[in-house]
């Protein structure tokens, strides 16, 4: 649970500007969870309050972020003339905007998040943010004792630079899981084929600390509560909004 400055809901959620949504405050016509409210530094939890400003909900602030159990399939794109996207297992009306952060191969399953949120999905994507993105991976082989050494130390995996150190854990037989600090192309596969084995089965578990939510079955979604939004952009690097509030809480010197 994450709770935020009522103004600074009500602002985020495009009820007026700060200094706006302070006057309703102060005028009467804010409730949350059917009570007035006239302190605007009062605290909501923008995930469980219902506010209402003149009888009428707002809605929690954009943008919008959903994390969807990947199934196989379907291919991680907003458009394909060939392919179900990922787009196409959410309800029209809440596709607007979205996209997927960054690509699972078809094949591949687990989590996958979308969003409107540009400037947070690039920086989780970045190569120079070194988000952690943790694998479950089923072999053809059972996983040979040296390739966890291997991946520490970084595997060429033939574009001519060495993949960052992996940390290989869990091992099982044949299966494993991997945490990458990166995201090249089919990178995990080629890993492992470095290494002398195939992957016959990849399913993606982590980002950005946020883990797959086991409740969700493969093809089914939900939004990202306010806390795990603002995990993944602490993540990202980003300035987040709950951050901001929590500096503006100090600063502010209530009218
Ligand atoms: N690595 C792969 O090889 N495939 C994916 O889908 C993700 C990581």
């Amino acid at each position: 649970m994450s709770l935020v400055r009522l103004d600074r809901f009500l602002a985020n959620a495009g009820a007026g500007s700060r200094s706006d949504v302070r006057k309703i405050i102060k005028e009467g016509r804010v409730e949350v969870g059917g009570k007035k409210i006239l302190d605007p530094g009062s605290k909501v939890d923008p995930d469980a309050d219902t506010v209402t400003v003149g009888g009428r909900r707002i809605g929690p602030a954009h943008p919008a972020w959903i994390m969807l159990n990947k199934p196989a399939g379907v291919v991680s794109a907003t458009r394909d003339s060939r392919d179900a996207t990922v787009l196409d297992l959410l309800p029209e009306e809440l596709r607007g905007g979205l996209f997927p952060v960054g690509r699972l191969d078809r094949d591949t399953t687990g989590l996958l998040l979308l969003t409107d949120d540009g400037q947070t999905a690039h920086r989780l994507l970045s190569p120079r943010r070194h988000v952690d993105k943790t694998y479950q991976v089923t072999l053809a082989l059972p996983v040979a004792p040296e390739t966890k050494e291997l991946f520490a130390g970084g595997v060429d995996i033939g574009d001519g630079k060495k993949t960052l150190p992996a940390v290989l854990s869990d091992i099982n037989g044949n299966t494993c899981r991997v945490i990458l600090r990166e995201g090249r192309y089919h990178q995990v596969k080629r890993m492992f084929e470095a290494a002398g084995n195939r992957v016959t089965a990849l399913s993606r578990l982590s980002m950005g600390g946020l883990w797959l939510d086991e409740d969700l079955a493969p093809g089914a979604f939900r939004k990202l509560r306010s806390d795990e939004i603002a995990l993944l952009a602490k993540a990202a690097g980003a300035d987040m909004d709950m951050e901001i509030t929590e500096t503006a809480d100090e600063i502010d010197v209530e009218e």
